[in-house]
């Protein structure tokens, strides 16, 4: 569910339903470390399918695509302190085909999955501590495959970023296989937010940690529709790095380092965490060519990259970026004051020293500077606390004025959680806000245009949300054009566990439309001889 800053919940501690028990029956159970007291979603662990979702209002006809969320469930019970952005990748899908929604839940089958599940238990332990594992799996594939879900040439991709992709059946969702694209580019790991520049049609995503565990290699580089690799580039950064997301424009691609540092070997090896947050780090640039042999600026060389920095925050997601006059690139994000992942090393982290702030702001890079330059003071566009960001990607790396946000309303208070969806239009300055229910909470939305040829960012968003009052999710489906109320709300017998990431995945073959979800639907023929109600024969 929704989160203070990214996969992150940062909730009021609450008093669990589960402890109930431990209060009437001294009754305990391992697992409540791990969904209390700082989770805010009930147990999943379940796969399941719907057909027909029940829906109050219209779904609108032309909307017709699969959305693809990534939740993070771990299929055995953790160890103690794992945070709950820790655990098995599983897939939850919508599929919205005439007016109906079929749905399924699915776990990405990992070597990690497979094996812990022939294990009948944990064999894993705290995220990328190589001395917090089973000795029988540690030469195994330890990727999650549970924090982005996205759809390129063909596959559904599970990306984490520990690792390299997992390639889904986009209908069935059945588990292809590790690495598609294996053994072309000698890197070990993958972005969690890699781009599609809709104009060259390919995916460019880079890696950090490359060449495995805390190097400071990164790899850049893009894929083909078929799957080939192109445009490779290496370089290092100056100590290993956590560059989450970055941006694109038709020759660069920058990637947001945040104020991370790697944990010594001596506090992993007495079960620490990975990442340790470095309170006055500045945040970091790190900008490469997209063709590394040949940089679009008169005063870059073949095969550099720079770093450019600002002032200590955390840009975690980002929205869009372009290139303008003279070498100038523009990039949109939000800059956060505080650690939203205060969950690792949480015993160090003394919170935000002010009122936390997290603004969607504008950058401005000048391609001209050298290596190691401070930027300028970024715009702020809108004030307050934002993440997930979603705009029309058709107009990825092409200037763009249209961007929807997630927003905090009530930083600060007992329940800082993600509540509203905000429409933003930076030439205008024009906001329009969608709140939930005051006890409510919201996912990370995507965007579904309203067809091939529509106004930047018109159509309709889709979002999960759910209130501490209700025992339902609910999908609800906005029109851009009005934020006053949903055209539709499909509800699931069920809350969801926390959304990491999603994306919305038209309808890749318009002329035929899509099976449901719920899989192969079997050929059947009445029987008379069994037949009751034959009266009128
Ligand atoms: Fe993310």
């Amino acid at each position: 569910m929704a989160t203070l800053g990214n996969e992150v919940v940062q909730t009021a501690l609450k008093i669990p339903v589960e402890s109930q028990y431990e209060r009437r029956f001294g009754l305990s159970s391992p697992w409540e470390h791990y969904y209390h007291p700082s989770d805010t979603a009930p147990q999943g662990r379940f796969e399941c399918e719907l057909d027909d979702m029940v829906v109050f209002g219209d779904i609108p006809q032309e909307i017709s695509g699969t959305w693809y969320r990534m939740l993070v469930d771990p299929h055995f019970c953790p160890q103690p302190g794992t945070p709950f952005v820790d655990g098995d990748g599983n897939v939850s899908a919508f599929r919205i085909q005439d007016g109906k929604i079929s749905m399924k839940i699915k776990y990405v089958q990992t070597e990690r999955w497979l094996l812990e599940r022939k294990a009948g238990r944990r064999l894993f332990g705290r995220y990328r501590n190589p001395y917090d594992i089973h000795p029988c799996v540690q030469l195994a594939n330890d990727t999650t495959a549970n924090t982005n879900i996205i759809y390129w040439g063909g596959n559904i991709l599970a990306l984490a970023e520990r690792g390299l992709p997992y390639a889904l059946d986009p209908d069935t969702l059945e588990t292809r296989g590790a690495d598609p694209y294996g053994g072309q580019v000698a890197a070990k790991t993958f972005a969690a937010h890699p781009k599609v520049d809709p104009r060259k049609n390919e995916l460019v995503t880079w890696s950090y940690s490359a060449k495995g565990l805390s190097t400071r290699d990164i790899c850049t580089y893009s894929i083909d529709p078929q799957g080939r690799i192109h445009n490779e580039h290496w370089f290092q950064q100056d100590k290993p790095g956590w560059p989450h997301d970055g941006w694109i424009t038709d020759n660069w691609i920058i990637l947001s380092n945040m104020p991370f540092a790697v944990n010594s070997d001596e506090v992993m090896k007495a079960g620490g965490d990975y990442w340790r947050f470095v309170p006055d780090q500045p945040a970091e640039f790190l900008v490469s060519p997209r063709l590394s042999n040949a940089p679009n600026h008169p005063a870059w060389k073949p095969g550099e990259f720079r770093k450019y920095t600002v002032d200590h925050g955390l840009i975690i997601h980002t929205g869009n970026a372009w290139e303008e006059e003279d070498g100038i690139l523009k990039l949109e994000s939000h800059f956060v004051s505080f650690n939203v992942f205060s969950f690792f090393n949480a015993a160090d982290y003394e919170g935000p020293k002010s009122m936390p702030t997290g603004d969607w702001k504008r950058w401005t890079i000048d391609l001209s500077k050298p290596d190691g330059s401070e930027l300028p003071p970024p715009e702020t566009l809108l004030s307050g606390i934002f993440d997930f960001p979603i705009f029309d990607e058709r107009l990825t790396g092409r200037k763009s004025k249209i961007v929807y946000l997630g927003q905090m309303t009530s930083p600060g208070t007992p329940r800082p959680e993600f509540d509203a969806v905000v429409k933003l239009n930076t030439e205008t300055g024009e906001t329009s806000t969608f709140d939930t229910a005051k006890d409510g909470r919201v996912a990370e939305p995507a965007y579904i245009p309203r067809g091939p040829d529509c106004e930047e960012g018109d159509g309709w968003l889709i979002f999960y949300a759910d209130q501490e009052s209700s025992r339902k999710g609910e999908l609800i489906i906005l029109d851009t054009n009005d934020f006053s109320k949903p055209v539709a709300i499909a509800q699931l017998p069920f809350v969801l566990r926390n959304q990491v990431h999603g994306n919305w995945v038209q309808n890749p073959h318009p002329e035929r439309p899509l099976p449901p979800l719920t899989g192969p639907i079997r050929d059947v023929t009445p029987t008379p001889q069994y037949s009751q109600l034959n009266k009128l024969l």
